[in-house]
């Protein structure tokens, strides 16, 4: 595992992994989701915040070839378990660079420009979601694309997952809009925004080829 020049950032706010029963119940096609969002066969992608890897294997199942996916997490238990499930799925060890890092450095981390960033269910506790996506943009090829899964701005009790209340806090939750007011600024142009029932939308930018 490469251990990327700052490891020791701090973890964002309601960023924990969830546990696995509820997430998978809320999540059972992961790699429906990343083809609703555009993830296609050649991408270079980063899965910024993978966790415990519930979409980074689908992602290279989907990408295909070597080393086209990034797993980037700054917790190095849940790299070890994200890994774990890649080879369990059937992943060749050398499709994912699994990179323990900040998410906050990314430029200064991630070996090569990817053409597609994929973040989920970590977006709403960034403290400075301006300047993530600053990173994310620095780090994008020309004409590629940043993804953001968002829960959807609604009270956390009507967000049930096996009759339990999940996910952050309502405060914390953000509107498409909201997310738009802090990426665009930055050079990217929208995409277009995706429902993920129950409870989330994917939102897609595009960095312009020039800009
Ligand atoms: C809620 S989990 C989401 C995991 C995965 N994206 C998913 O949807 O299944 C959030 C992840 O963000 C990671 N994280 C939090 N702060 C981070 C930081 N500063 N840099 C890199 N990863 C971070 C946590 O370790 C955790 O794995």
């Amino acid at each position: 595992m490469n251990k990327g020049s700052n490891v020791a950032g701090d973890k964002f706010p309601a960023s924990a992994m969830p546990d696995g029963d509820w997430w998978r119940a809320l999540w059972p096609d992961p790699e429906g989701v990343l083809r609703c969002l555009g993830v296609d066969f050649g991408l270079t992608i980063l899965d910024l915040c993978c966790g415990d890897g519930h979409f980074t294997a689908p992602m290279a199942h989907i990408v295909g070839g070597i080393g086209r996916v990034m797993a980037l997490d700054l917790d190095s238990d849940l790299l070890e378990r994200a890994k774990d499930r890649a080879e369990a799925a059937g992943i060749p060890s050398t499709a994912i660079r699994w990179l323990q890092c900040d998410a906050c450095s990314l430029i200064n981390s991630v070996p090569s420009h990817p053409d597609y960033v994929f973040i989920a269910n970590t977006f709403h506790g960034v403290p400075d979601k301006q300047q993530l996506a600053r990173e994310v943009f620095n780090v994008l090829k020309p004409g590629g694309q940043f993804a953001i899964v968002n829960w959807h701005h609604r009270s956390k009790d009507e967000t049930t997952v096996l009759g339990q209340p999940r996910g952050p806090e309502t405060k914390m939750r953000m509107t498409p809009e909201a997310v738009m007011d802090e990426v665009l600024p930055v050079g990217f142009r929208l995409h277009g925004i995706v429902e993920l029932p129950p409870y989330h939308y994917g939102i897609v930018f595009d960095k312009p080829k020039v800009s």
